[in-house]
């Protein structure tokens, strides 16, 4: 595993440079969801796979820009699924945006995720890491050329940032009503479009709910399982948090085809607890 958790620093390291050195239009192409690439989208997908590809212990990788699997190594034993650069959209902006990495031993599913990673690219670089068979999730920043411990990530029981996405006119009513009673609870909104950094302020300052329910324009949800859901939910389980889909552990679900997607809800054990027993009701 710390393989793969090198490859990961050395891609973090180049996908830095190629932020503030590249150029950060749009290409010609659209990624597997339909959605417009930006030529830094295609490089550092380009970057990810140069660096996993020379690792023997990973079998299969698969990239959120791509479709399907791709065999790297018949001795291999993990499926690598990556989002290379998440809310690359914002970049124009000058918001952050990350990467984000699930380690699967087997099918690629849920209950199969046995560690995860995610950088963010902010003012400063910094990347999360958890694995299945610890409890510690462990934070390291990008220090000149090389990355140093920070810290390990603990979650409160219960937080005050309420990170609520997906279009609000589209939100069905019981989710809308659960969001305006935390608001009227104290509940503050932290919301940047960005899913790394805003699941990492969550992570960082406590505690907290981001949401991406059902809405009626994505039944299914925005976020994929395989390369932002789960690996994000190995950590905020970790963290001794939760992540859920509405009632049920988002790690309890598998998907059909690579890219699907699922509604999710991260956060610490009160805010979930609220979103399963709003959920449940229905
Ligand atoms: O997956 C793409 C993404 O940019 C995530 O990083 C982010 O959480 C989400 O989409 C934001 O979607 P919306 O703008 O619909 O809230």
């Amino acid at each position: 595993m710390n393989e793969i958790f090198e490859a990961v620093k050395t891609s973090a390291r180049r996908i830095q440079h190629a932020i503030i050195s590249e150029d950060s239009g749009y290409s010609q192409n659209q990624n597997q969801s339909g959605e417009d690439q930006l030529k830094l989208d295609i490089l550092s997908d380009q970057i990810i796979e140069e660096e996993l590809r020379k690792v023997p212990s990973i079998k299969t990788i698969s990239s959120e820009e791509k479709e399907g699997y791709q065999h790297l190594n018949d001795s291999g034993v993990y499926t690598v699924c990556y989002d290379p650069l998440d809310g690359s959209s914002l970049i124009d902006v000058n918001l952050s945006v990350g990467s984000i990495f699930g380690i699967y031993e087997g099918e690629p599913k849920g209950e199969n995720i046995v560690a995860s990673c995610y950088v963010v690219y902010g003012p400063r670089v910094e990347a999360v890491f958890a694995q299945k068979e610890s409890d510690e999730v462990q934070m390291i920043r990008l220090h000149e050329d090389a990355f140093i411990d920070v810290k390990t990530i603990n979650l409160e029981p219960k937080g005050v940032i309420n990170a609520s996405g997906a279009t609000q006119q589209n939100w069905p009513a019981h989710h809308k009503a659960m969001i305006e009673q935390m608001f009227e609870e104290g509940y503050i909104l932290r919301y940047s479009g960005g899913m790394v950094p805003d699941l990492h302020q969550i992570l960082l300052k406590g505690g907290g709910l981001f949401s991406y329910p059902a809405t009626s324009d994505k039944p299914e949800g925005k976020l994929r399982m395989l390369f932002e859901v789960f690996p994000f939910a190995l950590i905020f389980e970790k963290a001794g948090g939760r992540a859920v889909e509405g009632t049920k552990d988002v790690l309890s679900l598998s998907p059909r085809h690579p890219h699907d997607t699922t509604p999710c809800f991260f956060g610490s054990d009160s805010e979930i607890e609220r979103v399963v027993a709003t959920y449940g009701d229905r």
